[in-house]
């Protein structure tokens, strides 16, 4: 493992201002994302609508440091024939990649998941390196239970979960490509934003201490998580200033000062929700974080321009105003220079 050559990459994925595309929609998703806008999913539409993002110059050279992409994705051409990785990088960016198969119901724990795709990873990491990958995501997927319940998550779920990723992350750092580890808590339930902290915190306590027994440099690695948010369906949300101070005092806690950076997923938070809690945390907390915060955003990012690009070629230039827009007013609020009144100069 070359930890300096890691330990750069990270450091680059979350460089001022700037933070990450998540354009790793699988086929199953990307195809209900291209429904919602009255698409139909082909490889050359998958193809077209990710060209179209990768060459928004604007957004792509000043707020994108890197992508991550999917299988198909990292093998595909533009319409020109450029490779879309070359696309990536000639726009100075980092292209990563999804190597997870999913999560998947874990046998013995009714309602859980627990994500697969170990098996043969090594083969795959070294492949995805030849094809220019230098950074991987694995996704795990933590559900709290409803009406107050305390079944879920079980311990069985979220330590099978943290094991996985950090099997996967020592993988990656054997090949060169750093990990970016990502234990999603789930907003979809009702719980508090005070039950959220707690099962963060616990999965993360939980996720570093199996990084640590994988013998995973923690320097060349990237943690992807959830903010502390109230669960969309509970009556009583947490404001932005809350979903700040809970989020900067779960992480403080949980997560070591060696990891470079803190990327979040956007999870489900509207455009602007996502933007207005990472500024609020940037703005107000930058001086009391080892690490970096930043976004790795898919929906944040991408909900704007497929609402524009609507499936019509014509429509091309209007969605790449919009994911200009978006990548900007991110960039902006990893700076904590964001302002609501920003938004309406769209
Ligand atoms: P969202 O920002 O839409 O949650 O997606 C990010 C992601 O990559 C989830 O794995």
């Amino acid at each position: 493992m070359n930890l300096e050559e890691l330990n750069k990459i990270a450091i680059a994925i979350v460089a001022p201002g700037k933070g990450i595309l998540a354009a790793d929609e699988s086929t199953g998703t990307i195809k209900k994302r291209f429904e919602s806008i009255g698409a139909v999913s082909t490889e050359e539409n998958r193809r077209d609508y990710r060209e179209m993002l990768f060459r928004t110059t604007e957004a792509m050279e000043n707020h994108v440091s890197g992508v991550i992409l999917f299988d198909e994705t990292i093998r595909q051409s533009a319409a020109d024939g450029t490779p879309l990785v070359k696309l990536i990088q000639d726009a100075g960016s980092i292209p990563g990649v999804k190597v997870d198969a999913g999560a998947k119901d874990m046998a013995g724990y009714p309602g859980e998941k627990v994500t697969e795709g170990l098996d043969g990873l090594r083969e795959r990491l070294n492949e995805y390196h030849e094809l220019g990958a230098r950074f991987a995501k694995w996704r795990a997927v933590i559900d709290i239970a409803r009406n107050g319940e305390m079944t879920m998550p079980s311990w069985g779920c979220v330590k099978a979960n943290a094991h996985a990723l950090a099997r996967y992350a020592a993988l990656c750092q054997e090949a060169g490509i750093v990990p970016i580890v990502e234990p999603e808590v789930l907003m979809d339930g009702d719980h508090s934003a005070g039950r959220c902290y707690e099962v963060t915190n616990w999965a993360l306590k939980t996720l570093y201490a199996e990084l640590f027994e994988a013998n995973v440099a923690l320097e060349g690695t990237i943690l992807k998580p959830n903010m502390i948010v109230s669960g969309k369906l509970s009556s009583s949300q947490a404001g932005v200033d809350e979903v700040a101070e809970k989020t900067v005092k779960c992480f403080r806690d949980a997560v070591p000062a060696s990891v470079p950076g803190i990327v979040f997923l956007s999870g489900g938070q509207s455009d602007q929700a996502a933007s207005a809690h990472l500024n609020a945390m940037n703005a107000q907390y930058k001086d009391q974080m080892p690490w970096q915060l930043s976004f790795s955003y898919g929906r944040a990012l991408q909900a704007a321009p497929l609402q524009a690009w609507a499936g019509k070629a014509a429509n091309l230039p209007a969605a790449q105003a919009a994911f200009a827009h978006r990548a900007r007013m991110n960039g902006l609020a990893q700076l904590g220079d964001w302002t609501e009144s920003m938004e309406q100069t769209a």
